[in-house]
């Protein structure tokens, strides 16, 4: 009983604050990995959820997509997004997933972060990879979005796994916040 009512404070506390703290939660996906995990941070942290959408959507064959993400990384090309949501400047944590490509955050990612629009928020990553790990995905997503406060103890899952997601979400808001 003692640990419910514990458990329910708590709850309540991380509510309220997120409503105090805007949140938002952004994300690009190619094959849905990436937005199983947004999803569950979005209901871990009651933010509102972006989907990162290309302008020119990807290839859907995979040696294509790698092919032309590999020439967009070594060409620091960043592919155009269609808009972001018009209130993107009232919110100030935003925590941000990508699939990981080439050991880095996908550049649909990297147009985003770059843009400047995130600058004072703090950004938070997480990512999704197929074996590799998050590798330079939390340093470089520090590197690309300049005068952000981002977050480098990032969240990592191989492909649909979401071990720990839930807990690491809470945790982040809450560091966030205080
Ligand atoms: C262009 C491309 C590059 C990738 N590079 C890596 C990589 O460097 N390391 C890795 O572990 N997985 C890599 N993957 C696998 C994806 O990171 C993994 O499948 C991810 O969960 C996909 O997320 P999504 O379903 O949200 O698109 C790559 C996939 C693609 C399409």
């Amino acid at each position: 009983m003692k640990n419910f009512l514990m458990a329910a404070l708590m709850g309540t506390t991380l509510m309220a604050n997120a409503v105090e703290a805007k949140t938002l939660v952004a994300y690009f996906t190619l094959t849905g990995n990436t937005e199983k995990a947004a999803q569950i941070v979005t209901e871990e942290t009651g933010a509102d959820l972006y989907k990162i959408e290309l302008v020119t959507p990807y290839p859907s064959e995979y040696k294509a997509q790698t092919e032309l993400a590999k020439k967009e990384l070594e060409a620091g090309t960043l592919p155009p997004i269609k808009p972001w949501p018009d209130n993107i400047g009232d919110y100030d944590v935003v925590f941000i997933g990508s699939p990981v490509w080439w050991g880095t955050m996908a550049t649909p990612v990297r147009t985003f972060l770059a843009s400047g629009v995130l600058k004072d928020k703090t950004v938070i990553p997480f990512v999704t990879h197929g074996g590799g790990g998050a590798d330079r995905s939390f340093a470089d997503a520090a590197k690309w979005c300049e005068g952000c406060k981002v977050n480098t103890d990032g969240w990592s899952g191989y492909s649909r796994i979401t071990f720990g997601l839930k807990n690491w979400a809470k945790k982040k808001l809450n560091e966030a916040i205080k």
